[in-house]
């Protein structure tokens, strides 16, 4: 009884990317082992973290709000600890007690080891950098007991130049295949059936073993579904596309960001590829990989983005035929090479091309999901759906979204179903 009363609890808000979703899970986890008891009600915390992402101004603005609210939570309970964590951490370090001086702790994505003994220390900032990040064994407090986030490798060595992550992740870190091997083992064993590896650039994976044989090993643990995400386009070899097609556990399933369709305007960002290289290396995936979804990522009105290297984007679009694209307005980030390009586009413009091509990706998402009605799709079940609470949805290897009837399903199961309707942005299927 006397242990419950003493419990601290701890609440998170967790912004950005699968890194700092895990990133997350590592927290609670070591809290967690630590004495502290996971809440749901910020009101209730006695440490409040916030997972913090720098990506684009938009990420950060939402987390200041966010942040500015809970120093009203702050007065009400004076004992609360504010820790401030993630890319935001890592990037403004002092600037944040200087913005909101009621933080206690500013804690950077390399130094999420020492959390346990931070919160209970004094206000206190830690963004050094960790060149043991990617030897480190972490408690975890997953959110699902069958799909599980796997760490390969930290940090970024690629500078594109419209990017804050290699300033934030620092530089890249390959993790010793033997303990990724052993820490899928033991998911395999406590009964999941998907991992999704992570870094910020796979293909680029080096310790022991390179990505291709990596994948090579994990594929014998017997996972019924493996994901990787992010492959960079310059780094995705012929062997990776020849693992993906012989490989059953891996998942038909490539995200690709291009960026852009103009030679120009990859050039300045730094990514290293021409958009035919590009385009050969899709063509190369389709052809090894019948079936293969691929989706991407594109940055519209980077700096100097004329109207014809804009349509270069959508022609890149329509000649590829994505199964979904993840578009973003350009966000000048302070620190990266392309803040000070000249040349910088305005708001309305980029806006107005977003919204065009994301209008045109529409049209061809549906398309490619209406090739799927009348066919049957091995789905995993993840739960009840966002849209409606009586449905259940699940994924297929492709990474679709799949809706069906509630007839019992717990998460974690794998079924076939028949694909009855498609959607812009999902499927409605029946189990067969
Ligand atoms: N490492 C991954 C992506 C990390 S960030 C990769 O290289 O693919 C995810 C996406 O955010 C990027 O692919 C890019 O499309 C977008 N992004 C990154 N920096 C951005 C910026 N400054 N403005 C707008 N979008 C950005
Ligand atoms: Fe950013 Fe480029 Fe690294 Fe991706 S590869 S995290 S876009 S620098
Ligand atoms: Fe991820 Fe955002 Fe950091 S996208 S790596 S949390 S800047």
């Amino acid at each position: 009884m006397l242990d419950f009363m003493m419990k601290k609890f701890v609440y998170i808000y967790t912004y950005g990317c699968q890194m700092n979703v895990h990133d997350s899970e590592k927290m609670l986890g070591t809290l967690e082992n630590s004495g502290y008891a996971v809440t749901e009600h910020p009101e209730q915390a006695d440490l409040i973290i916030f997972n913090t992402c720098a990506i684009r101004e938009k990420a950060e603005q939402k987390f200041y709000s966010q942040l500015g609210r809970s120093k009203f939570l702050k007065n009400k309970r004076p004992g609360v600890k504010i820790a401030v964590a993630g890319c935001i951490a890592q990037d403004a370090q002092r600037r944040v007690f200087k913005r909101a001086p009621y933080v206690d702790f500013v804690i950077g994505p390399q130094n999420i080891h020492m959390l346990s003994d931070i919160v209970c220390g004094d206000t206190s900032l830690h963004t050094e950098e960790n060149p043991d990040i990617s030897y480190r064994q972490y408690e975890m407090r997953r959110e699902s007991k069958t799909r599980a986030w796997v760490s390969i490798m930290y940090g970024c060595n690629n500078f594109c130049s419209y990017c804050i992550v290699p300033f934030t992740r620092g530089r890249e870190l390959s993790r010793p295949s033997s303990s990724i091997i052993s820490e899928i083992r033991q998911l395999r064993q406590k009964g999941y059936v998907e991992v999704t590896l992570l870094g910020q650039n796979v293909n680029s994976y080096n310790s022991d073993m390179d990505f291709v044989q990596l994948l090579r090993e994990i594929s014998r643990i017997g996972m019924d579904r493996v994901r990787f995400i992010t492959s960079h386009p310059r780094d995705l070899s012929p062997a990776l596309i020849d693992a993906i097609a012989e490989l059953t556990g891996l998942c038909e399933h490539l995200h690709l960001p291009l960026q852009s369709g103009s030679d120009i305007i990859l050039q300045k960002m730094n990514r290293r590829y021409s958009y035919s290289g590009y385009l050969e290396k899709v063509l190369m995936v389709r052809e090894k990989v019948p079936g293969i979804a691929i989706t991407t990522d594109l940055i519209i009105g980077f700096p100097g983005e004329t109207q014809k290297d804009y349509d270069q984007t959508v022609n890149a679009v329509r000649e590829i035929e994505f199964d979904g694209i993840f578009g973003f307005n350009y966000s000048r980030r302070n620190g990266t090479l392309a803040y000070d390009m000249d040349e910088q586009i305005p708001d309305s413009v980029k806006s107005e091309r977003l919204n065009n091509v994301l209008k045109i990706q529409d049209d061809i998402s549906l398309k490619k999901n209406r090739a799927l009605e009348g066919t049957n799709q091995e789905i995993l079940i993840e739960g009840p759906s966002a849209s409606n609470k009586h449905l259940l949805m699940g994924r297929t290897r492709t990474n679709k979204i799949v809706t069906i009837e509630d007839s019992g399903e717990t998460e974690g199961t794998l079924l076939s179903a028949y694909i009855e309707k498609a959607r812009h942005h999902s499927l409605k299927g029946t189990k067969r």
